[in-house]
């Protein structure tokens, strides 16, 4: 089924960091104010206000938050919003001191220009997206002056999708400060009637039940919310916010026909959700991932789920399990019906499922499709019956037939679209993508299983949403003559609790009605459904509404259009899916949408200059973040990582390196001397495919006394080959390619990013941690010196944290020592200075003359640096280091080879 019809917001607004507490004293001088604790580092929230407007499903939500900065001196205020995933931006401004600063939409690549050039000029990049589970993040910072006013005003759209017999919205807010007025105010208008109308909020004591008020009437609903200053406090006297939490609004139709059909404005929509029908038996294969991978919360969640769903599965149902690692196991050589000795069995035989080997989806999944396609050949299931596959997988196609393509086309070809196929693709190790098209291809649609503890329920709910068919084959039509620009009209199933939504242009102008019939088959026998809607009657009935927009339902069409082009565009290939992009570039532009095509660009001024913003709209397939990712962490990552070893293996300064030897609780240490310009390879992995290499800058002139000339590194480049990541570090920006997807950031910014596996940490003009996974996280230091020094210049430093993950063919001239290595000293003698004794080292089977020496570790205290007792070994390192250190001097930042 279509994603849950949730609708997410997160509110919250974070004051800067290096506003103090004691400002809140202040403001002597500031004359009319509420409380006190109202102000949190000078910022004061005067309001938020969430208005939605919902007509026909059709939300159209504004969200406005006005903050007066009550300091005495500028302060950057953050507008922090979290939208359901399904929902378009529309519109975003940002009026500061009576001046308005308008977004607006342009096609992506374009937007990017403008964001880079901003960036390139040492501007901040404003908005920081990320995404949560069914949500994505929405974030601006702007600088304000002193006694200043901002409102920040969103407004996004979304059709709102029935499931389980309701339409939700989620409304998550979390303000994390007292706020003079807070509003919730939601208008619901449904031309059939509202029959039951619910709201509630996780964070809603039993003293705030009251404040929720919620009444519906006729057509109209209406949901308020507007809790007081002090009904907001934790306690009586606490000047820290309950509203942290779900607020869920649900609520029906009256559903006196099968469909409702619209017409306004020369467009139609028409909605379809009968009611009533008989149970149409169904047949389930489950296709389980149980290949290594899936050891642990994987399968121990996956167990959990399957009992529960063999509870609910009904007595006319056949199911069957096919389990794949290398190989595929298959529970029975057949479907079977679930009566009470079947389930007894499958329950045993999911408990005794385990782990192992590699992922050899293709054969999974065809055995799944042929143990169909048999039973209906031999009639061993009904025929009139309706059937699914779902499959489970938390990794990519390694055995077998492992093309991801080949394996595309070979089940389309097999499933020959008469079932739908769901992919459910556990975690983040796996490619979304795939699953997605494959998915969407055969008529059904992918879904992420978050890893977590209620993965099962997830996995649960998506069964739930699928397991109730009642008619197949559906299929909605209406007069070609009178009627353009349809929508997609047909549909594999109907599921119970659901809607069919199909929208359209009215060719004739003339037209006084509109006729719909819809074709399907039932679990007893072929039906017919007619529906007919009078223009003059929906216009009549709509007047009467004077919040409702006049064009909703031609921009419902342009919503569902949009979406079903993107999801086209998601399988096709080449020239069509060229046409495809256009089209929906064409009109995402048109109706003003930020979708996947398009951007937000907005302009906005700071430090008399102006500044770009970008709103993009992340993809599933490209999933930016955990849930639960703070875009702006309070604390330092690296200081507060549980597993961070005393010491790190790095290089840093000119560039000296620094190589940490746990077992000695010692320390090597050695310095490259090379050009400037020239770039080296500091870790090569060709098992796990990650490599780090640097590029060396020097001072801003070659200083006359000196006779080596001192080098920095002004670059450093990350790569992950097999997680497509490539990220780019200099003093200026970062540079995050994910996939072709590129995001720039500067050492402005304070941000966190989550993704598959990758986690990138910036912390604002000190350092940036980059976790892969377990076992490799690696820190850049920023080293800003002096702007008007006359010698030297901004440059970078790289700590290893963690590297246990990479593999034992690991080189570089880092890498080589992240495996075991061992040294002993001999004769330590006095040297050539006094404080510096000499000594002889064994190591690698070589004898070296070394010195006893320090170098600067800037890992935990960036601007000092902490001393660390090492033997320097002279000669770019000769003898300790694998050849020559030139032999470690590559072409490129990057790998060519895969660029
Ligand atoms: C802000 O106010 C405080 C306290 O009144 C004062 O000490 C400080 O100098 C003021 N700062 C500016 C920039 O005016
Ligand atoms: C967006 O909002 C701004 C500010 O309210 C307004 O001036 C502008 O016209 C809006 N843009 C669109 C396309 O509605
Ligand atoms: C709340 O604060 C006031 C003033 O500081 C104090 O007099 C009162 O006892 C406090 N009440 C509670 C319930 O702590
Ligand atoms: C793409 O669009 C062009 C121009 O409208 C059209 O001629 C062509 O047939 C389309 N190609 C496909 C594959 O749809």
């Amino acid at each position: 089924m279509e994603n849950h019809l949730v609708f997410f917001i997160f509110l919250a607004l974070i004051p800067a960091f290096e506003t103090s507490d004691f400002l809140i004293t202040q403001f002597r001088n500031i004359k009319k104010r509420s409380a006190h604790d109202v102000i949190v580092n000078g910022i004061e929230i005067y309001s938020m206000k969430i208005d939605s407007k919902v007509t026909s499903r059709f939300a159209h939500n504004v969200i406005t938050s006005r903050i007066v900065n009550r300091a005495n001196v500028s302060k950057e205020v953050f507008f922090d919003v979290e939208l359901p995933k399904t929902a378009f931006i529309t519109n975003f401004s940002m009026t500061i001191d009576g001046v308005t600063y308008p977004g607006h939409i342009k096609e992506k690549e374009v937007a990017k220009k403008q964001y880079e050039t901003a960036v390139s000029r040492g501007q901040t990049a404003g908005l920081v997206k990320a995404s949560g589970r069914k949500t994505e993040k929405f974030t601006v910072s702007v600088n304000i002056a002193a006694a200043s006013k901002v409102t920040f005003e969103l407004i996004y759209e979304e059709l709102l999708k029935r499931s389980f017999g309701k339409y939700e919205m989620l409304i998550k807010v979390k303000p994390k400060q007292l706020v003079n007025n807070f509003e919730i105010q939601v208008n619901i208008f449904e031309p059939h009637g509202i029959s039951e109308l619910e709201a509630q909020g996780t964070f809603i004591t039993n003293d705030l039940s009251q404040v929720v008020k919620k009444s519906f009437s006729g057509k109209k609903g209406h949901v308020s919310f507007k809790p007081t200053i002090d009904q907001q406090r934790t306690c009586a006297n606490c000047s820290s916010s309950l509203l942290d939490g779900d607020f869920t609004i649900k609520y029906d139709v009256k559903r006196d026909h099968p469909g409702d059909l619209q017409i306004v404005n020369g467009y139609f929509v028409h909605f379809f959700a009968p009611t009533n029908l008989p149970y149409f038996p169904k047949n389930v294969v489950f296709v389980i991932d149980i290949s290594g991978s899936m050891s642990g919360i994987g399968i121990q969640q996956t167990k959990e789920a399957l009992l529960k769903i063999l509870e609910d599965i009904k007595e006319d149902d056949y199911f069957n399990f096919i389990l794949f690692s290398s190989d595929v196991y298959i529970w029975k050589d057949r479907l079977v019906k679930a009566t009470d000795d079947n389930l007894k069995e499958a329950k045993n035989f999911v408990q005794g499922m385990h782990t192992k080997d590699m992922t050899n989806i293709h054969s999974g999944l065809m055995k799944g499709i042929e143990m169909l396609n048999t039973a209906y050949e031999t009639n061993s299931v009904p025929q009139r019956s309706a059937s699914i596959i779902i499959m489970l997988t938390d990794g990519h196609p390694n055995v077998g037939v492992s093309d991801p393509q080949q394996i595309q086309m070979n089940v389309k070809k097999a499933i020959q679209g008469r079932y739908p196929l769901y992919n459910l693709g556990f975690g983040y190790g796996l490619d979304y993508s795939f699953l997605e098209k494959m998915a969407l291809e055969n008529k059904g649609l992918a879904r992420r299983i978050y890893p977590d503890s209620d993965s099962a329920i997830q996995m649960e709910g998506f069964y739930d949403e699928v397991s109730n068919p009642l008619l197949k084959e559906v299929e909605l039509s209406y007069p070609e003559n009178a009627i353009s620009d349809l929508t997609q009209n047909n549909f594999k199933h109907y599921y119970d609790g659901t809607e069919i939504v199909v929208a359209g242009r009215i060719t004739d102008n003339d037209l006084n009605s509109l006729t719909a019939d819809v074709k399907a088959q039932g679990a007893k026998n072929d039906m017919t459904f007619t529906e007919q809607a009078d223009v003059e009657e929906t216009a009549k009935a709509l007047q009467e509404q004077e919040y409702i927009f006049g064009d909703y339902i031609e921009r419902l069409w342009a919503y569902l259009t949009i979406q079903q082009l993107l999801d086209k565009r998601t399988v096709a290939q080449g020239e069509e899916r060229e046409n495809l992009t256009a089209e929906a570039l064409k009109l995402s532009l048109k109706y003003n949408f930020v979708t996947p095509l398009t951007s937000m660009v907005v302009t906005k001024p700071e430090d008399n200059e102006d500044k770009a913003a970008v709103a993009d709209k992340p993809i599933e397939a490209e999933a930016r973040s955990a849930p639960g990712t703070q875009a702006f962490p309070t604390h330092s990552y690296l200081y507060s990582h549980p597993a961070v070893p005393s010491l790190y293996t790095s290089v840093d300064g000119d560039p000296h390196f620094i190589i940490s030897v746990p077992q000695k609780e010692d320390a090597i240490c050695f310095n490259i001397n090379e050009e400037t310009g020239a770039v080296l390879n500091l870790i090569n992995d060709p098992v796990t495919g990650i490599r780090v290499s640097g590029q060396l800058i020097g001072d801003k002139r070659v200083s006359s006394d000196a006779k080596i000339q001192n080098t920095y590194f002004g670059k450093l480049g990350i790569e992950n080959k097999q997680m497509e990541l490539k990220l780019e570090v200099t003093p200026e920006k970062i540079t995050l390619q994910t996939g072709r997807e590129k995001t720039v950031f500067t050492w402005l910014d304070t941000v966190t990013l989550r993704q598959e596996g990758i986690t990138v940490i910036i912390n604002r003009k000190q350092n940036l941690v980059l976790s892969m996974g377990d076992g490799a996280s690696f820190v850049i230091v920023l080293h800003q010196v002096w702007k008007k020094h006359p010698l030297h210049q901004d440059f970078l430093g790289l700590y290893t944290l963690d590297s246990h993950k990479l593999s034992e063919r690991t080189h570089g001239l880092l890498g080589q020592f992240f495996h075991h290595i061992d040294f002993s000293i001999l004769e330590v003698h006095p040297g050539s200075d006094p404080k510096k004794p000499d000594a002889t080292m064994i190591v690698k089977n070589n004898k070296l003359t070394v010195t006893r020496g320090w170098q600067k570790d800037y890992s935990k205290d960036p601007e000092h640096g902490t001393d660390i007792p090492c033997w320097f070994v002279h000669n770019n390192g000769e003898g300790l280091i694998d050849g020559v250190h030139t032999d470690y001097i590559v072409s490129n930042i990057f790998d060519p080879v895969i660029n």
